[in-house]
């Protein structure tokens, strides 16, 4: 993929974190994450491009863009899940910080999958589901399979996104293929080794806090992902944040008769609709807990250090 640092430089060396589309290199956010923001930023319609400016040195850097590059690589090649076509840009601002910035081919919006929970219906949704269902069991069937590798992915809806979406027949069905694209977070384990540096997570929170962020859902955060029951727990409860619960019950059914059925030698535990409850209550607080830290900690920088603060923030967050 072509990417123009130049223009990145530029747009970084301009932006205004806080009000990106009044950067001197205006961009619009197509998404916020949890360690990046996605950006499309003025230039470059057809690029997304995840902002990541929360490495404290190059060897943390260059760890990071190998194991972002392997991840890629595992997912599509050997585990056969598409992702977009994809680069990677880094370079040190003269402001003293290093940046990264993970690209990718920029997909139409509503061709994801927290749009197409309210575009498509029912029926389509639970064919939609199936459909994830299916490319999550190749990530543990190929765990299964490996010795000393073992792949975590974060299966939420709006990770997904139809492949050649045409919105003018919004339709789902066997033959629908889809893209991956949350590849920011490369969950890899070498020999039980957990490769993506955790504390990356916590860079943009203030650090006086840390211990309690660590203490309250770290260790919770970097295990879920390698669970097969778990990251499809987590889909269903998804449900509840993107607001379509009416949809559970029916979910995880589907679910459950996936799980019973075409992932049957897995022998993963069926899935309650009380577990996804009690489990989005816990979660949704812990991400409320780490936003209003973040905050905090931009007000604290802005008002009180008179510190610049180089990270963008979600404003609110319905749930
Ligand atoms: N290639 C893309 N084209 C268009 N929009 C995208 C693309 N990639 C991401 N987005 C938008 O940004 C949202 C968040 O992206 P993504 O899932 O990669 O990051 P995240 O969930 O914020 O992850 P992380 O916590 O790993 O930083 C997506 O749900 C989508 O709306
Ligand atoms: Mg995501």
């Amino acid at each position: 993929m072509r990417i123009n640092v130049d223009l990145l430089k530029e747009f970084e060396a301009g932006l205004n974190p806080a009000h990106p589309e009044k950067s001197k290199i205006p961009a619009r956010v197509l998404g916020y994450g949890e360690i990046s923001t996605v950006f499309e930023i003025e230039g470059e319609p057809n690029l997304a491009c995840k902002r990541m400016p929360i490495f404290r040195c190059r060897e943390e850097l260059d760890h990071y863009e190998a194991i972002y590059h392997e991840y890629n690589r595992i997912l599509n090649d050997k585990i056969g899940i598409s992702v977009p076509p994809y680069g990677f840009a880094s370079f040190a601002t003269d402001k003293g910080y290093i940046v990264c910035f993970d690209i990718q081919e920029k997909l139409p919006a509503q061709s994801f999958g927290d749009k197409l929970i309210h575009t498509l219906g029912d029926d389509d949704i639970m064919v939609l589901v199936r459909l994830i269902l299916r490319q999550l069991k190749k990530v543990w069937d190929f765990n299964r399979a490996s010795t000393s590798l073992q792949i975590g992915i974060d299966g939420q809806i709006s990770n997904w996104a139809i492949k050649n979406f045409d919105p003018a027949s919004p339709h789902v069905g066997a033959e629908t293929e889809l893209y991956y694209v949350d590849t920011s977070t490369p969950f890899i384990r070498k020999e039980e080794k957990e490769q993506l540096d955790p504390e990356l997570f916590l860079r943009s929170a203030p650090s006086f806090l840390l211990w309690l962020i660590r203490w309250l859902f770290l260790e919770d955060v970097m295990t879920r992902y390698y669970d097969f029951h778990l990251v499809v727990v987590d889909l269903i409860a998804n449900f509840y944040k993107e607001q379509r619960p009416e949809l559970i019950p029916r979910l995880v059914q589907v679910a459950n008769d996936f799980l019973a059925n075409e992932a049957g030698t897995l022998e993963v535990t069926p899935i309650t609709v009380r577990e996804v409850r009690s489990y989005y209550r816990e979660d949704a607080l812990i991400w409320t807990i780490f936003l209003a830290m973040r905050r905090l900690d931009r007000w604290l920088h802005e008002r009180i250090l008179s510190k610049p603060y180089i990270y963008t923030l979600p404003g609110k967050i319905k749930r």
